[in-house]
């Protein structure tokens, strides 16, 4: 499916997606729409509520051609986000309706400037259409083949293929993230993953590099490998590295992602039930490698780093056990009381690597960290631990432009306390309460002096079902909002010049 910037005739496309606003009399809609629309108005069968479509077929000399409308809603009320969820609908509408040439036709909005309008179509129509078949033997292609975007002003073009080029390498980033989250454990396993960030940093432009267990050993990633010892696939420290800004290489911003290629729980063992979609336990990995995709293939000029420790936490005579107490990089020891509560050991030193070998000056996390985080905000938003108030107003502005929605957690003290051990310096587990602040304080005790921001992403990096512009699997949940935090910090830094 390809996207176009381009005014066609009618008798080029089968498919016209028409926008409409909720009760408005819009000024630029056409006189054979209008007298129809009137028509479906006053019957109630179609009223211009944000995501509602209805369609409406003409013959013209040699085909069919059809009119899809399409409600945006409430013209003062127009979002990004409503946006992206209308034109999955109609593109859903379209391939039932197996149509192959689809012209979208541009709207006004004093909501939504025209860049934004551009992508959010783009990202509604793209990242709804995706679906993973790979490994489907009677693959249903969509029938739509390209969507032509017409009737965009003069002064308005340049603009708008602007942004189309942003979107469709930041969409294309996404759509890597997901394909690697939804690739099964018996295929992407760490040496896999691997392989498949070096092919994605050559194409899109970021230097990877990656380190066995010889060298993770020598580096003293003791906990990492505690995490690692169950399984007979060995792990990998993959680090991803992006000079954009080379004057300024004392500012680098690093993002760690969680990469458990698959999360059985080791011998705190999960139920069947909650272990099928633990292949998705690397949907944190996913996230910083499709944002570092996105950030060098549009040539950000920013400095960022990467790293995956990379693992799979499995059963077997030489996995850890509940009651060991193991060492880490940072020299801390930590008291194991659940080997299900494995992420978070591989993240600390993951964090304390990228700090004390990569010198980066803040950090990111992005981790499946834990099932509290979906029973305390549910599938749709991102819980986030901090240290740094201003960062995480940076990360909420990002939150805004992506549409992927973030909260913040508290971080008071006294959740602190319930990570201290009596036998080591902590224990693995805070005990059944606050377990995603207790989890993110865990990795807190590890990035030092520097601003750092936890994104659990257990709830918000899987759907169970297509839903609006996700689809049923991995997301790529984070890709796009660190993308954009990336972007608006070397703006700003430019700004301030
Ligand atoms: N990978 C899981 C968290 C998870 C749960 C991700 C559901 C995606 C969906 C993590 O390693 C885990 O097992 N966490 C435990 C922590 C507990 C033992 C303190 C959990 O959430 O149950
Ligand atoms: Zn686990
Ligand atoms: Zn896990």
């Amino acid at each position: 499916m390809d996207f176009f910037i381009k005014d066609l005739n009618s008798a080029d496309y089968d498919g016209l997606i028409y926008p409409l606003f909720y009760g408005e009399d819009q000024e630029d809609i056409c006189n054979c729409v209008k007298s129809k629309v009137d028509k479906l108005r006053s019957s109630d069968k179609f009223k211009g509520e944000s995501g509602e479509v209805f369609y409406i077929i003409e013959e013209t000399q040699d085909k069919l051609q059809y009119t899809l409308l399409l409600g945006l809603g409430k013209k003062e009320e127009l979002t990004s986000e409503g946006i992206r969820i209308a034109y999955s609908k109609a593109l859903k509408k379209a391939k039932e309706l197996k149509l192959s040439m689809l012209a979208v036709k541009m709207f006004n909005s004093e909501k939504v400037c025209i860049k934004r309008r551009i992508k959010a179509i783009y990202e509604g129509m793209v990242l709804g259409d995706y679906k993973f078949n790979k490994y489907v033997s009677d693959k249903k292609e969509s029938s739509v083949k390209n969507i032509f975007i017409k009737a965009i002003k003069d002064e308005d073009i340049n603009k708008a293929q602007e942004a189309l080029d942003e979107i469709k390498v930041l969409t294309s980033s996404v759509i890597q993230a997901r394909n690697l989250v939804n690739e099964p454990a018996n295929i992407l396993y760490p040496k896999e993953l691997a392989k498949r960030t070096e092919k994605i940093g050559e194409e899109y432009g970021f230097e990877v590099e990656v380190y066995g267990k010889d060298k993770i050993e020598e580096l003293g990633m003791h906990s990492f490998l505690e995490v690692a010892k169950g399984s007979s696939r060995s792990p990998k420290l993959i680090v991803m590295r992006y000079m954009g800004d080379e004057k300024n290489k004392g500012d680098i911003l690093g993002l760690v992602g969680k990469g458990l290629t698959y999360d059985s729980g080791g011998y705190s063992i999960k139920p069947t039930d909650g272990m099928v979609m633990m292949k998705s336990d690397m949907g944190g990995a996913a996230a910083v490698i499709g944002a570092m995709a996105s950030i060098s293939k549009m040539k950000l000029k920013t400095n960022v780093v990467a790293v995956v420790a990379s693992c799979e936490n499995m059963i077997s005579g030489k996995a850890y056990k509940p009651g060991d107490i193991i060492s880490s990089m940072a020299g801390k020891t930590i008291e194991i009381l659940n080997t299900d509560a494995e992420g978070r050991l591989t993240l600390i030193d993951a964090v304390h690597y990228i700090i004390e070998k990569e010198n980066v000056s803040k950090v990111i996390d992005l981790a499946t960290l834990t099932g509290a985080v979906l029973v305390a905000l549910g599938d749709t938003t991102t819980g986030v631990v901090t240290n740094n108030k201003d960062f995480y107003k940076e990360l909420e502005r990002a939150s805004e432009l992506s549409g992927e929605k973030v909260w913040e957690l508290p971080s008071f003290d006294e959740y602190k306390k319930l990570i201290k051990s009596d036998i080591a310096d902590y224990k693995n587990i805070g005990g059944r309460n606050a377990g995603t602040i207790t989890a993110g304080l865990f990795i807190g005790e590890f990035v030092q002096n520097k601003p750092w921001l936890h994104l659990d992403i257990a709830g918000t990096a899987w759907s169970e079902k297509d839903k609006g512009y996700l689809s049923k699997g991995g997301t790529g949940a984070g890709v796009r909002t660190l993308y954009y935090l990336a972007k608006e910090r070397c703006e700003r830094i430019d700004n301030n010049k």
